[in-house]
């Protein structure tokens, strides 16, 4: 095992750590020490332009669950109304890190302290969640400048912008459905493909998924990903409108991961025949789900000349007070 650290003179030693700091290479694993009166600062690897030395019994941290030590490095540090304000919770894509920092005044010297403790390159502030058609994020950059990245989840790679595309964490259980439950070379259409969300992971075993995406970034993100994960010849994709897109096929799968699918439904029909399944996400209220979904579903069907069946309904994740997303599988009979 390696343990390199940089040498520095003891006036020198805080300059020449956030140097470092700001470089990502500081390893917070070990402790800053002094031998012979020079300063030992821990490093990642080696670095050139920097004296830099093996450590034979380097100093090891103890490790604290992240919010504990997060908290114990800012105690004393800042204001007690910014210590009482500190997020316990926290998404993490790749190595970027989105935080809520409602009712905190030192955002930066925060933000930097959660980066090093969760080994994060760059901190977006959540500002006012997600929003619009595109389902863009209002995030602002606290550290860092650039915020793509590749966020691994069951064994698939999403490369993507924080700061530009949303990725839902509370979807991941929906996202390892579609995976799972799509048969070897059968033909899925993927209405809101986004950055590939269930395109990739349907494509990942065996469909050959056609991925339509509205949002130009998330369109070059989707073939990103394809070819990330090895998939470009299972996906076609297409960049537009999914009520406009022509594909002169009829599927056997159909996603519509929009959360108001229901305004969508009536152009899913072009590429149905009997016996297609429709997964249709859609916000409703707890009380009414899934029924009064489905009873819309229904109406749609019949305007459309189809009828549907409902095989399965489940609630993904709360989003609202009293409201949930869900989706409903439907069989076109
Ligand atoms: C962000 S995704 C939903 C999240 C995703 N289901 C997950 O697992 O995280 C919805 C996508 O649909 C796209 N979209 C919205 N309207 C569309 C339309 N009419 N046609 C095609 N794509 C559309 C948005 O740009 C967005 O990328």
């Amino acid at each position: 095992m390696d343990y390199p650290a940089v040498v520095a003179e003891r006036k020198k030693a805080e300059e020449i750590k956030n140097m470092l700091m700001e470089m990502n290479m500081l390893d917070d694993s070990r402790r800053i020490v002094e031998r012979d009166g020079k300063i030992l600062i821990p490093v990642k690897e080696r670095i050139e332009g920097f004296d830099i030395i093996e450590q034979r019994n380097p100093v090891f941290r103890e490790v604290f669950p992240p919010f504990e030590e997060i908290k114990r490095r800012l105690k004393g540090k800042i204001s007690h109304r910014d210590f009482s304000n500190l997020p316990d919770k926290w998404e993490k894509f790749g190595d970027v890190l989105v935080l809520k920092m409602d009712g905190i005044d030192e955002k930066r010297k925060i933000a930097e302290v959660y980066a090093s403790v969760l080994k994060c390159r760059a901190v977006l502030e959540d500002v006012e969640g997600i929003y619009g058609v595109m389902r863009t994020p209002s995030f602002r950059f606290i550290v860092g400048k650039n915020a793509e990245t590749v966020h691994v989840e069951n064994g698939i790679k999403y490369k993507f912008d924080v700061s530009k595309i949303m990725f839902s964490s509370g979807n991941i259980d929906e996202r390892i459905r579609m995976g799972k439950i799509v048969r070897k070379d059968e033909v899925a259409i993927d209405m809101f493909a986004g950055i590939g969300y269930f395109s990739i992971p349907m494509a990942v075993n065996g469909a050959r998924v056609y991925a339509i995406e509205l949002n130009p970034v998330a369109y070059e993100y989707l073939n990103e990903n394809a070819k990330l994960n090895g998939v470009e010849d299972r996906i076609k994709t297409f960049l537009g409108d999914c009520r406009d897109v022509e594909i002169n096929i009829k599927a056997d799968r159909i996603v519509m991961g929009y959360l108001n699918s229901l305004d969508y439904l009536e152009y899913a029909f072009k590429w149905v025949k009997k016996g297609s399944i429709i997964h249709l996400h859609q916000n409703s209220r707890i009380k009414e789900f899934p029924d009064s979904v489905f009873m819309e579903a229904e109406r749609i069907a019949m305007k459309m000349s189809h009828e549907i069946e409902l095989m399965n309904a489940r609630k993904i994740k709360s989003y609202a007070p009293h409201i949930i997303h869900g989706v409903l599988d439907l069989k076109v009979k």
